[in-house]
């Protein structure tokens, strides 16, 4: 379960012993994250190490290291808890360092203080559930650019079993013994399906089988599990060492924190890694400062309905890392200059959000435009959208009824005015007076529709007919089916 990194650190089990002391890997395999690549220059620039501040002192930054973190923001490093919490008591913040740079081992390594040291006191030692802490910094660190933990929002629709990601650490590179690296690796997982997470499945990637966690053994509620294979079939993971550190993606082009190193069984087992969800810190995260608020940058996309006098405009907000906290719709006559507005709140999980902006004139095409808003400013709006209100159809009525026996009639029907918009539906509804059980329809083909299984005596039926305005609804009549 979590090895509590922390403590790690304090007995040195699992810390390096040299840095030059390269414990022989396995056979055949390079040792690495484990299986990783050497990182390049410039690459995950906002990686930090975690560092024991006495260790630091009297070994230095290479001994001292003991887990990873993520600047989230100048201010802020997210972390997993496990390395700061030991038996629920949180280490001082007095008793870590943050190191900044790829190379534990330079001279020219930058140490921060760190000022306080929160986990999520949702965090359970025994699970490892909810495995996050933010360490907040003594003083901003605002020439490293930071990276910015994914919402739930983009979670949602960015994420998926099979999605790319990058690890890096300064971990064990060896599944045997210990073999240290003074510059960070750099691992390329998958995600794994939810089912390995805590389902019990197991998943194929690259023709390597893995098996899964079982239920109670991990919960996708607060955790991912990813893994990676390599060209030669060498299973790639993270390890001791690399636990706090950055799983990385790509959501709609940008960069996001999605994951946490949290802990394993082994390293590069039969069995993925597990890292914590970071969607599901959210709150965590932004009650304690590690994500920057920021303005929508980009419009919301927009998909806009015709309707009787109206638009109906839905908004899916984009990914730019923002919170909208409402959309706005506008509808701009260009012939006549005038403007007309509907807005909405926005919503992180229910259907899309939408409003119809109403007393529109049919037949008109407006330009609609949209934005989205939040607390700290607007987005800049979309292209516009041609669109103009339809009338609904007029539907026609029933002029003759033929009861053709065994609860089969045909109805015959005057004429339905699609006023423009075409029809998308024309048959005739027979209900039931007073219930909805029993309604019985056909469509109208030519000028009559055969309606079948008329088991009451009573009924009231109309012609309907649906545009892309609505439904329209013609005069009911009373139909009694004598038997016969
Ligand atoms: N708990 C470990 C740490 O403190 C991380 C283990 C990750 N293991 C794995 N197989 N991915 O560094």
């Amino acid at each position: 379960m979590a090895v509590s990194a922390l403590i790690v650190a304090l007995t040195g089990l699992a810390l390096p012993t040299s840095a030059g002391a390269a414990t022989a890997g396995q056979p055949g395999s390079t040792p690495r994250v484990i299986n990783g690549d050497l990182s390049t220059a410039g690459q995950f620039p906002y990686l930090v190490a975690l560092l024991s501040a006495n260790r630091y002192a009297s070994e230095g930054a290479f001994e001292a290291q003991f887990c990873g973190g993520t600047l989230t923001t100048p201010t802020t490093v997210v972390t997993a808890a496990h390395c700061v919490v030991d038996k629920g008591a949180v280490a001082g913040p007095r008793t870590i360092l943050i190191g900044i740079g790829r190379d534990l081992s330079a001279q020219s390594l930058r140490v921060v203080e760190v000022a306080a040291v929160t986990a999520n006191p949702a965090y359970n030692d025994d699970s490892a559930a909810n495995d996050v802490a933010v360490l907040t910094l003594a003083a901003p660190v605002t020439d490293v650019p930071s990276l910015l933990p994914i919402s739930p929002a983009e979670a949602a629709s960015g994420l998926s079993a099979g999605t790319a990601l990058q690890v890096a650490g300064w971990g064990n590179m060896s599944t045997t013994g210990k073999d240290f690296p003074a510059v960070f690796r750099v691992g390329n997982l998958v995600l794994f399906p939810d089912s390995t997470c805590g389902g019990g499945a197991s998943y194929t990637y690259n023709g390597v089988k893995f098996d899964g966690f079982d239920v109670g053994d991990a919960d996708p509620a607060t955790m991912l599990c990813a893994a990676g294979v390599g060209g030669a079939g060498q299973r790639i993971d993270s390890c001791q060492g690399d636990s706090g550190g950055p799983v990385v993606a790509t959501v709609a082009g940008a960069a996001r924190l999605i994951g946490i190193v949290s802990w394993g069984e082994e390293c590069a087992s039969r069995f993925p890694g597990v890292y914590t969800r970071v969607s599901a810190e959210y709150d965590f995260l932004v009650a304690n400062g590690a994500i920057v608020a920021l303005a929508p940058s980009q419009p919301p996309t927009i998909t806009v309905a015709s309707e009787a006098s109206a638009l109906k405009v839905t908004f899916v907000p984009a990914s730019d890392g923002s919170s909208p906290t409402a959309f706005a719709a506008t509808a701009l006559d260009p012939v006549t200059g005038q403007v007309f507005n509907c807005s909405t709140a926005s919503s992180v999980t229910a259907a899309p959000a939408s409003c119809s902006i109403a007393g529109l004139t049919n037949g008109t095409a407006y330009q609609v435009t949209a934005i989205a808003g939040g607390a700290l400013g607007n987005s800049p709006a979309t292209a516009p959208v041609i669109a103009s209100p339809v009338p609904l159809a007029t539907a026609g009525t029933i002029s003759r009824v033929v009861n053709l026996g065994r609860g089969v009639a045909r109805f015959f029907v005057t004429a339905t005015a699609d006023n423009g918009a075409p029809l998308t539906a024309l048959r005739v509804v027979c209900q039931v007076p007073g219930r909805n059980a029993g309604t019985r329809s056909a469509d109208i083909t030519g000028e009559s529709a055969t309606v079948t299984g008329l088991r009451a005596k009573r009924y009231r039926c109309y012609v309907q007919a649906i545009n892309a305005a609505g439904v329209s609804n013609g005069q009911a009549i009373a139909v009694k089916l004598k038997r016969r």
